[in-house]
């Protein structure tokens, strides 16, 4: 990594917020399976679960402690001593342990949701850090709903959790609400007016309401963060979190932007997005950046002549860069001359220029009525047209 490039902690929270999304729950195996992937993936911190939450999510995160020593294992905890005692217990077995305590900041939350005062909440934060921090020295202090908090009131509670030892803030936009100019700023006034901001590292927590979570992730960094909290796939409360794969692939195809960097191996994200599919049994979207089916797809003629020219005409970063397959020229309506013959070629079937044509023509012709066209449908046409047939395979 190149001097002026800023390294960014991934903190993934797939088995955390991402679990909790409908849908996506997981057993204690299939999180050990997925800590596991993210471990190869090279994510920095794995938040494994919610201990209070459930003796399941208690024991799944105490597993993932136990088995996955690389990466630093995080617990969440509401800013309550039954909490954060339930999580230092579930992390005992970790390595390296972090408990990640959390309470809204916003009038909104505080006067219609939890009923508390300001100074109540700011109380709370206070007993809740020093209590963590007696499990552990990695304790991070996430203010919930901070992008719609009061800023004079945010700014004294992030000097004081960090005066109690909180050595990461996170300032989450939990519902989607912030644009990329305002977090920047966001992030850059709270660390410029808060004292003591220069002893922790300050972390951005995106939620996807607007479909905006990947954009305010990277302002964020822009703002002064360091610490990007992010999920497979996306998935997550709602909409779902910043998606890290298309964090990750953000900042690597757009040096020039962006001079930030992680240390995720990027050939393991389709991998890592397909295991999360087939434990949730939830399919990925096919256009899905980076890791959906059609990602590195091309079907229209045009779009196949140029990859075949040059790859670069139609992609800007490689499939082999992220794990999917290399060159995928689906046949069917949309298709060209160039690659049916390539297809069929790569079948060990070279074609005569006539032949080309014929084929061609029966590829569209099938294609009106096919989604799309399989190498054992291309492979009946080449022998139909060799051996005289011209209707339709
Ligand atoms: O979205 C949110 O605010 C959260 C916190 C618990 C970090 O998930
Ligand atoms: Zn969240």
């Amino acid at each position: 990594m190149s001097q002026d490039v800023t390294r960014i902690v991934v903190f993934d929270t797939t088995l955390r917020d991402g679990e909790q999304a409908p849908g996506f729950s997981m057993d204690v195996a299939a999180k050990l399976q997925m800590a596991r992937a993210l471990d190869a993936l090279g994510v920095d911190i794995i938040e494994a679960g919610f201990p209070i939450a459930s003796p399941a999510d208690s024991e799944g995160t105490r597993q993932v402690a136990a088995a996955v020593t690389r990466p630093v294992i995080a617990a969440l905890a509401r800013c309550r001593p039954q909490d954060i005692e339930e999580a230092g217990r579930a992390l005992e077995p970790a390595k390296r342990r972090r408990i990640h305590t959390f309470l809204a900041t916003s009038d909104l939350h505080l006067e219609r949701k939890l009923r508390i005062t300001r100074e109540a909440c700011l109380d709370a934060i206070v007993s809740a850090v020093r209590l963590a921090r007696q499990y552990t020295d990695d304790v991070e202090f996430s203010a919930e709903d901070a992008t719609r908090s009061d800023r004079d009131f945010l700014c004294r509670v992030v000097e004081a959790a960090i005066r109690e030892g909180a050595t990461t803030i996170n300032l989450p936009d939990t519902v989607g609400y912030t644009v990329p100019d305002e977090i920047r700023e966001f992030f850059s006034e709270i660390r410029r007016r808060v004292p003591n901001a220069d002893k922790a590292i300050f972390s951005t927590h995106c939620h996807d309401d607007l479909g905006l979570a990947v954009a305010n992730s990277i302002a964020a960094c822009e703002g002064g963060v360091r610490q990007i909290e992010c999920t497979i796939n996306g998935i997550g409360e709602r909409a779902g979190n910043a998606s890290l794969e298309e964090i990750v692939m953000a900042l690597r195809v757009r040096p020039d932007r962006f001079p930030f960097d992680t240390g995720i191996v990027s050939e393991h994200l389709f991998e890592a997005s397909q295991l999360l599919s087939r434990l949730t049994d939830e399919p990925v979207q096919s256009n899905k950046a980076i890791v959906g089916r059609n990602a590195f797809a091309h079907e229209a003629g045009i779009h196949q002549d140029g990859m075949l020219k040059d790859a670069r005409t139609y992609e800007i970063m490689r499939p082999k860069d992220v794990g999917q397959s290399a060159e995928q020229l689906i046949l069917g309506r949309h298709s060209g001359r160039h690659a049916v013959a390539r297809r069929a070629e790569q079948l060990g079937l070279a074609l005569t220029p006539d032949e080309i044509a014929e084929v061609y023509h029966a590829v569209i012709t099938m294609g009106e009525h096919r989604k799309s066209i399989g190498d054992n449908d291309l492979r009946r046409m080449v022998e139909r047209v060799r051996t005289g047939h011209t209707t339709p395979a």
